[in-house]
């Protein structure tokens, strides 16, 4: 049976938490952070400015935003929730990166260790593990509808007991397809009994599927199961990097035990507390918007003289189109080209993925506004028509 006690390193299951100063105290004339008492270092503080006490060291546990990413997310349980979620089973970070960056430290010994990607997916996933000493494995993900292998994954886990991570994108990148909730609850369920890892769903573009989608609401009744967030994607706030780690409450101690205390500023939360409540209907806004587009944009593309199949799913806030060449064969050269040319002569960037893992003439292109996607159709149609004459 899985044990997470089993998984955690060693040097981790006995650290002891840093103690903050505001830990102790958190009222009265506060002498004991070495903070400078005399206020921010900036000419005129504005209102928002002086009220988050810039000079002070920000709130380590950001108990009020997790229960409102909670509250958010059980708007939406998954269909086989039957707990409820409490702010012990959230970790916060500086982004999903670094939610990634805490797993690989947390279970995985440097060295020795191994962590399980289905590729294509995201790329930071393999820089994490190298710079962590982390070996990489792989089962891709099927083709061409892009879900997992299972008795692949399952074959592969069981025969290495290295393995600590099993990566899934849900929905993947460059993919932009949700992965069956069906198929991930298969593999939790069967190796729980016969694995000590943990199965991570990134879920950094959750929001722009279907509601109920998640696996966060789940993690109370699976200890294997591991679920990252981010406010980067569908909240627009790429720009205060805020991720969210959901796992068992077991799990998350060690995870805030051994995060830095004050990895989410003052200015972060005060947005995300304000994006997480206030801002919801805006970022439901916003993802109508870009699914609407995103089908406009994807059925245009798809009338192209020299555009093939979508490669992906429309899961996701980007599309994974197959540029052609002259012959209609899926061409890497002219993607290259089209994308070299769009970049540097009219300013308009897409990405090129036509070397990952079967996305061969790949370009993966962000939905943006109506009128930022009406220029790239423009431009895109009249490029390649000109690389293919
Ligand atoms: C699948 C996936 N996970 C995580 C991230 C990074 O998220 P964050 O901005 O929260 O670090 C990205 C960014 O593109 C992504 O595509």
């Amino acid at each position: 049976m899985f044990d997470i006690k089993s998984i955690i390193r060693p040097n981790i299951l006995t650290l002891e938490p840093y103690r903050c100063a505001r830990d102790d105290f958190k009222t009265g004339i506060l002498l004991d952070a070495n903070e400078n008492t005399h206020g921010p270092a900036i000419p005129t503080p504005d209102e928002t400015e002086l009220a988050l006490e810039l000079n002070r060291y920000p709130d380590p546990h950001q108990l009020e935003l997790k229960q409102q990413v909670i509250d958010f997310r059980e708007k939406h349980p998954n269909k086989y929730t039957k707990e409820k979620l409490s702010v012990e089973n959230l970790c916060l970070g500086v982004g999903s990166d670094e939610s990634i960056d805490m797993l690989l430290r947390c279970v995985c010994v440097p060295g020795k260790d191994k962590m399980l990607i289905c590729p294509p997916t995201y790329g930071m996933y393999s820089i994490c593990a190298t710079v962590n000493d982390v070996v990489i494995e792989k089962v891709p993900l099927t083709v061409p509808d892009f879900q997992i292998d299972i008795p692949a994954i399952l074959s592969k886990v069981k025969s290495d007991p290295n393995i600590k991570l099993l990566y899934l994108t849900s929905p993947g990148n460059p993919t932009g397809k949700l992965i069956n909730v069906d198929s991930i609850i298969t593999l939790l369920e069967e190796l729980l009994n016969c694995w000590q890892g943990l199965i991570v769903v990134d879920e950094a573009y959750i929001d722009f599927t279907e509601p109920g989608s998640s696996m966060s609401t789940l993690v109370n009744q699976y200890p294997n199961l591991v679920v990252l967030q981010t406010l980067s994607k569908s909240f627009g706030l790429a720009g205060i990097r805020l991720g969210i780690t959901f796992c068992s409450k077991e799990l998350s101690w060690y995870l805030n035990a051994m995060k830095y205390p004050y990895n989410i500023s003052s200015l972060t939360s005060n947005v995300a507390l304000k994006a997480t409540k206030q801002g919801l209907e805006i970022m439901e806004n916003y993802v109508s918007k870009i699914t609407e587009q995103r089908d406009i944009v994807l059925q245009k593309l798809l009338s192209l003289k020299y555009v093939g199949r979508n490669i992906g799913g429309l899961d996701s806030n980007f599309v994974l189109v197959e540029v052609l060449d002259k012959q209609g064969n899926p061409s890497n050269e002219v993607a290259k080209q089209l994308y070299n040319t769009l970049a540097t002569g009219k300013s308009i960037v897409v990405r090129f993925r036509g070397s990952e893992l079967n996305c061969v003439g790949g370009l993966r292109i962000s939905i943006g506004t109506e009128e930022e996607n009406k220029q790239l159709l423009e431009q895109f149609e009249a490029v390649l028509n000109d690389i293919n004459q």
